[in-house]
């Protein structure tokens, strides 16, 4: 079966600034940045950029367009080409396919609230809620957790998760051209033009309440944008900073390998790289940071804004909803909010499939549509839990381990593996074959040696401040207890599952007749 290829450079770039324009730059962004003082946050945030997401998203498109050269698209094939002798590293290359499909079923739940909300917002559904308060039951209710005036049951949420399940099922059985990379096409112009519209409308809110002439957007850009040297010398700041750029580049998932394995060895990396995450960082800075901050700072204050960063991936749909109501034209604004969301959501969770997808094809010799009805099926069971346990902290256990640990981990891997496993020299010459520019020799130094020790340290840190309280589940409520364990068994299964998917594809590899490992296709 001949291997699918992008139909053309700006369809790869859109697409992998696809997938990483999503929730992180909209909500996840602004939330971060507000609960570590604003401008305190920006300082870390751009330097964790620069010194981990612009080397990151050249180690993936180079590794993932070398593996694709030797027919694999995800991270074990891809790992092993790296390392060829090393009986171990695939399984480590088992977090690329386990942390993008446990983000996808979370994220895919979250993504169907927006499109419910964005018909709400249409026919004025929750219209009536007009404080925090209500717009929560309102939530609470849609989410099943409460019967309210609003809402008696499951069912609306339920069809609306069934609707956002489909949409993302159906662009991926398109494949990869036809599907993933047509719709990015429309779906990112798309999606900016909504942002710009927000922003201009949000940036010209002025001072809303009279009563508060120092609550207007022009201080809530300021609290923003201020920087506050101080918070280089704290190492929370500093870990939430890399956190939110592994996020919101989608660096470390595993899905930037895959894009990149369907490109051809002559196709360039290092510009279309550096273009993706230069097109994911306009977006979050300069459109994510100006829409919920400034607005809700002009509308609440200061401690309007801390407590909406309290909220979490509840703050889309309590405090913008709230704002949107009291301005002219705000239905129609409250459906861009939310429908803008929901596009960018959908962009980023396709890229979220596909290492699944694409690993069942590559190493299961399954079609295209196969192996899409097999991962639709899985998917949506494990999508069961999130949904009937959306309280009990289960989407937050499977947040945690998928998307922030596993990030880390998988990043780490990668960049020694580029940088000392492969060898500098071999990496450097592989990410400028076919390249449209060279990268300033200073990034060689960075990515040997600051890019793997930065990681490390994260990490170190990390594991030195955290590893016990959360093994032993020291801030979890005791009600939430018996599901944390049951999340966590859950994912172990599956990890344990993949990893012996991944064990008896090696297995059946090594008894066919060797193939040339040495030079990609
Ligand atoms: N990169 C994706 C986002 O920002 C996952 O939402």
């Amino acid at each position: 079966m001949a291997r699918e290829r992008w139909s053309s450079k700006l369809g790869v770039i859109l697409a992998v600034a696809g997938s990483a324009v999503g929730l992180g730059n909209f909500l996840r962004f602004p939330i971060q940045a507000a609960r570590n003082g604003g401008g305190a946050f920006m300082i870390p945030y751009f330097i964790s950029f620069l010194l981990l997401g612009v080397p990151l998203m050249w180690i993936e498109w180079t590794i993932g367009r070398f593996g694709g050269g030797f027919e694999h698209s995800t991270a074990p094939g891809i790992f092993q080409t790296l390392w060829r002798k090393s009986r171990f590293i695939k399984y480590f290359g088992v977090i690329g396919i386990f942390g993008p499909l446990v983000i996808f079923v979370f994220y895919t739940y979250v993504e169907s609230w927006l499109l419910g909300y964005s018909v709400f917002a249409v026919t004025g559904k929750y219209a009536g809620c007009t404080d925090s308060q209500s717009m929560l039951e309102f939530l609470r209710g849609y989410k099943g957790l409460e019967v309210n005036e609003h809402f008696s049951n499951l069912s609306a949420g339920y069809l609306f998760f069934l609707a956002t399940f489909a949409v993302n099922v159906g662009v991926i059985a398109f494949g990869l051209s036809r599907g993933i990379e047509r719709f990015c096409k429309w779906a990112l112009p798309l999606l900016l033009i909504m942002a710009v519209v927000l922003v201009i409308r949000v940036l010209t809110l002025g001072t809303p309440d009279p009563a508060h002439p120092d609550w207007n957007i022009l201080n809530g850009l300021g609290y923003l944008w201020n920087p506050d040297w101080s918070a280089l010398k704290s190492g929370k700041v500093w870990l939430a900073a890399a956190g939110q750029i592994f996020f919101t580049l989608s660096c470390g998932i595993g899905v930037i390998l895959t894009y990149a394995s369907y490109l051809t060895k002559r196709d360039d990396v290092a510009l279309s790289g550096l273009t993706a995450a230069a097109t994911n960082e306009m977006i979050e800075v300069v459109l994510g940071a100006s829409l919920i901050i400034p607005a809700a700072f002009a509308f609440f204050g200061t401690v309007g804004v801390q407590d909406m960063a309290a909220q979490g991936w509840d703050l889309p749909f309590v405090t913008m909803p709230l704002i949107l109501q009291n301005i002219a034209f705000g239905r129609i604004f409250g459906f861009l909010w939310f429908f803008l969301l929901f596009v960018a959501g959908v962009t980023s969770s396709i890229s979220l499939a596909l290492p699944a997808v694409a690993f069942l094809e590559d190493e299961f010799n399954l079609t295209r549509r196969e192996a899409v009805a097999v991962f639709a099926v899985v998917a949506f069971i494990l999508c069961q839990p999130v949904i009937f346990f959306v309280a009990d902290g289960v989407l937050d256990e499977m947040d945690f381990w998928g998307g922030t640990v596993g990030l880390v981990v998988f990043g780490t891997v990668e960049a020694i593996l580029f940088a000392w496993v492969f060898g500098m020299e071999r990496s450097w010459s592989e990410l400028h074959v076919g390249s449209d520019i060279r990268i300033p020799r200073f990034y060689r130094l960075i990515i040997r040696y600051v890019t793997p020790t930065f990681l490390l340290v994260i990490l170190g840190v990390w594991l030195w401040q955290e590893w016990w309280p959360i093994i032993l589940m020291k801030t979890v409520p005791p009600e939430q207890k018996p599901f944390v364990v049951m999340t966590r068994v859950g994912l172990l299964g599956l990890f344990a599952f993949l990893a012996l998917m991944v064990h008896i594809v090696w297995k059946r590899r090594s008894l066919l007749p060797q193939v040339d490992e040495e030079t990609p296709a």
